[in-house]
């Protein structure tokens, strides 16, 4: 099968590998239709994870159909379509008893990472039956790819555990793919005021179209008064860190008002700073997770019932051969207005 294969730091081909066989009875095997590109594949590419081997074939979301299955499966067979999460839960730990699958013992985020991913023309994945969701017969395929990582992963880590409510002031500071999935769930509370932020102005419309009441661009390095201004001078409730960098959590720090919520998504590489000697008397409450998609059925019906329209987060399509030139149009997002690209086996 072909497969895009993680050969190290800057290096990445299409490859010919085995097909994935079943390795343990809790196993299948999928067969992909759709997959995409995550801007965590290209922290990978650019040697950012030390724990992806070379070697290991990339990409953690995706559909498909069911090739085969262990003999300990129960929930799924060969024929039936499915929605790979993009953390793998075994449903038995202490952390999967909690709904904490993300730091399940045993799974986790393995997929495209410590084991081969989804960007191939097959992917064996573990514990079928409690990483695995079923796709409703006439569901939109293209629509459920944005419930592998990016709906589950803007609404857990940033609208459930930032605690948007009705009425409240919300600020999104990333308006990327995963900014933009905060500000789709986030009108599930009906807050107030949305307020994206980013130094795109591309980016910035498309949060407008999606549903932000006020955009800002930081790039002068005012996007604190700007907000300030915006919120009478309070602040926000609920900050949402959808970066990654010490400038996006800082800014968070600045604009959060009085008992709100900071909650971080990003992925940091390096240490930031927390401003405890003007936080502390605040009454503040700063979170953070790694997404542990247990809100993927809750999405799903959302989807369905057209709550949310998850197909906006499509810009670009490729066929598997074109995988690299989907690469290299996600990679220069700034030029080509790309937030998530569908690859079609
Ligand atoms: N916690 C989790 O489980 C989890 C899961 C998936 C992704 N992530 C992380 O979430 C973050 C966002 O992901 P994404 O795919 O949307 O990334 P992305 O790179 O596509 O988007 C980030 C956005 O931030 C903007 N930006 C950069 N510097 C800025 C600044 N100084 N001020 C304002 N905006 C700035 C960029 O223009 C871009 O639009 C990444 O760090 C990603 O690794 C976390
Ligand atoms: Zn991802
Ligand atoms: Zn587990």
């Amino acid at each position: 099968m072909q497969a895009l294969v993680y050969n190290g730091p800057g290096q990445k081909n299409v490859e010919d590998r085995p097909k994935p066989m079943i390795q343990m009875p809790t196993d299948a095997v999928v067969r992909i239709t759709r997959t995409t590109i995550c801007g965590t594949d290209l922290h990978i590419l650019k040697g950012d994870l030390a724990t992806c081997q070379p070697g290991t074939v990339l990409g953690h979301e995706g559909v498909g159909i069911i090739d085969a299955v262990g003999a300990g499966v129960v929930s799924f067979k060969p024929g039936d379509r499915v929605l790979i999460s993009c953390i793998t839960a075994c449903g038995r730990c202490n952390a999967c008893r909690k709904g904490m699958y993300s730091h399940c013992a045993t799974g986790g985020w393995i997929l495209g990472h410590r084991i081969d991913g989804t960007q191939a023309e097959f992917v064996r994945i573990p514990y079928a039956d409690t990483s695995l969701y079923p796709i409703p017969d006439g569901a939109d395929e293209e629509a459920l790819v944005m419930l592998s990582d990016i709906l589950p992963t803007g609404f857990e880590c940033g609208v459930l555990n930032g605690k948007v409510q009705p009425g409240s002031s919300v600020a999104i500071v990333g308006s990327g793919p995963i900014g933009l999935a905060a500000l789709l769930t986030a009108q599930f509370y009906s807050p107030a005021e949305i307020i994206m932020i980013d130094l795109d102005d591309n980016r910035l419309a498309v949060g407008k179209h999606f549903g932000a009441t006020s955009t800002v661009n930081s790039a002068d390095g005012d996007a604190a008064q700007q907000v300030m201004k915006l919120t009478g001078g309070r602040g926000v409730d609920t900050a949402i860190e959808a970066v990654g960098i010490p400038a996006t959590f800082t800014l968070c720090e600045n604009i959060v008002a009085p008992g709100g919520t900071i909650a971080n998504v990003g992925v940091h590489g390096i240490k930031v700073d927390l401003h405890l000697e003007r936080l502390w008397s605040h009454n503040v409450t700063i979170t953070t997770r790694l997404v542990d998609t247990v809100s993927i059925p809750m999405l799903l019906k959302t989807v369905q019932s057209k709550r949310i329209d998850a197909k906006q987060l499509i810009t670009h399509r490729f066929k598997f051969d074109q995988i690299l030139l989907a690469y290299d149009t996600f990679g220069k997002a700034a030029d080509t207005k790309a937030l998530k690209v569908i690859i079609e086996a």
